[in-house]
């Protein structure tokens, strides 16, 4: 259950395992409802989704238990991740942890049909995120309230079309179908 997973990686691991490295909560726990409310309206549910922006596997987490298959990516190993998987019996993730220049090759092999937009949220990479899974034509953005994240997302709807489904105060959802 999507709603349980908080709860339980707090029971297990303690409030701790949702602080990133450099100390901030990480952000899906704590806009757990926000989040859980724009996943229940897209639709249909992906196939195989791609991931930028691991961390300690939280929103993989749920994602693997949305998604058929997820491929998530990260330039840190955060090794955390791994507990928090074998805790849930996931077992539908590709994660590869490695040089952020090798990730662009890496994606353009992946057959995908969803991706969520949550690596480093300044403009330049964000721009450099869609360029690398925007052929998917479904995109989910944290972080939303970013003002680069939202003129990132404004220069993929000029330059590609599509629109935005989905727009709270935290994420972003654009379609291209
Ligand atoms: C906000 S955290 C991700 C949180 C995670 N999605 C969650 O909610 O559980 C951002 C992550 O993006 C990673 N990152 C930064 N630049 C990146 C890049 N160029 N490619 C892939 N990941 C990147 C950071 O190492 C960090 O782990």
């Amino acid at each position: 259950m999507l709603e349980q997973i908080r709860q339980r990686i707090i029971d297990t691991f303690g409030e701790e395992v949702l602080k990133k490295p450099f100390g901030s909560i990480v952000h899906i726990p704590e806009f757990e409802e926000e989040f859980l409310s724009v996943l229940a309206k897209i639709s249909p549910v992906p196939n195989v989704m791609v991931e930028i922006g691991t961390c300690s596997g939280v929103s993989t987490t749920y994602f693997s238990q949305w998604a058929s298959h997820i491929s998530t990516y990260d330039i840190k190993n955060v090794k955390i991740k791994y507990k928090i998987w074998e805790l849930f019996n996931l077992k539908n993730i590709s994660c590869c942890s490695v040089q952020s220049d090798i990730i662009p090759k890496l994606i353009a092999n992946e057959k995908f049909d969803f991706a969520f937009v949550d690596g480093a949220h300044d403009y330049e990479s964000v721009v450099k995120d869609i360029a690398m899974v925007k052929r998917c034509r479904r995109i989910l953005f944290h972080d939303y309230y970013s003002l680069e994240v939202q003129k990132a997302v404004n220069s993929l709807i000029a330059t590609d079309g599509g629109k935005l489904k989905i727009e709270t105060n935290n994420f972003a959802y654009w379609e291209k179908i």
